[in-house]
């Protein structure tokens, strides 16, 4: 297979002045938690992290809570389960690799903490990747529990396209779930998650830039200034 172009996808997070939409990244969220997390872990995220993308108190306890967290050893020395609180990670679907590939044909869902920055092409590949299932062209014969992708390297992925209809999810805000909504305010979420501090870089970046300029400026007259009596 040759190298594959991956489209190129407008983010808010794009360019200089790049920020991250946060009404996109909490739909984003939704779709993770009800469509993605059945297979993949976050393990870098904690549910507090969910008030940077504007969540209240109040939201992240509750979502927090819904899941059962492994606790102990309490006092007796037993184990125990108990509501997960905001401190807790994210609770990964297995309980190991093994489990994992048990589940998946063999296959490893990766952790999608840091997807973003792990995989070249970025937000681009990702928003690409759950939007490029396709029929596979006639000259290629699929493997066994495989699926066609047109951006995947090999061409030939183990997830099955998880993004498969309009409407899969309903978005609290009223947003219309279409498959290329939902690949893009998930593309956002986990470029929030890969890099929540984008925002700070870029802002320090612009700051830089313009102290660079003054300082040019004021190098430049201090060395008329200088030169000045020289002829
Ligand atoms: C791989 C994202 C849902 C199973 C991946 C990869 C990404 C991803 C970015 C890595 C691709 C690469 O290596 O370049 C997502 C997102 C989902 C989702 C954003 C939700 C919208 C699921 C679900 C399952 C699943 C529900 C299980 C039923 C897998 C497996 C792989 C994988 C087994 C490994 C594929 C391989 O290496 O051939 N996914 N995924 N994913 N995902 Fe998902």
């Amino acid at each position: 297979a040759g190298e594959v172009h991956v489209p190129d996808t407008r983010f808010s997070f794009d360019g200089l002045f790049g920020h991250f939409d946060r009404a996109s990244a909490q739909r984003g969220f939704q779709v993770y938690k009800e469509v993605c997390a059945s297979c993949h872990s976050m393990h870098l995220l904690s549910y507090r992290n969910l008030r940077d993308l504007g969540l209240s108190d109040a939201e992240v306890r509750a979502i927090a809570a819904t899941v059962e967290v492994q606790d102990g050893p309490n006092d007796e020395g037993a184990m125990f389960e108990r509501p997960g609180r905001p401190s807790d990670r994210f609770r990964s679907p297995f309980a190991n690799e093994r489990a994992a590939r048990a589940a998946n044909n063999g296959a490893l869902p990766p952790d999608l903490s840091v997807i973003v920055k792990a995989r070249e092409g970025g937000a681009d590949y990702i928003h690409a990747l759950l939007t490029g299932y396709a029929d596979p062209p006639a000259d290629v014969t699929l493997m066994e529990g495989m699926n066609y992708n047109k951006y995947f390297p090999g061409h030939q992925i183990a997830m099955a396209p998880p993004l498969s209809g309009d409407g899969q999810v309903e978005f609290h805000d009223g947003t219309n779930a279409t498959v290329d909504q939902m690949a893009r305010d998930v593309t956002q979420f986990l470029a929030w998650a890969a890099e929540p501090e984008l925002e700070q870089r870029k802002a320090l970046g612009v700051k830089f830039i313009l102290f660079l300029t003054v300082l040019g400026f004021l190098a430049y007259g201090v060395k008329r200034k200088i030169w000045a009596d020289v002829h």
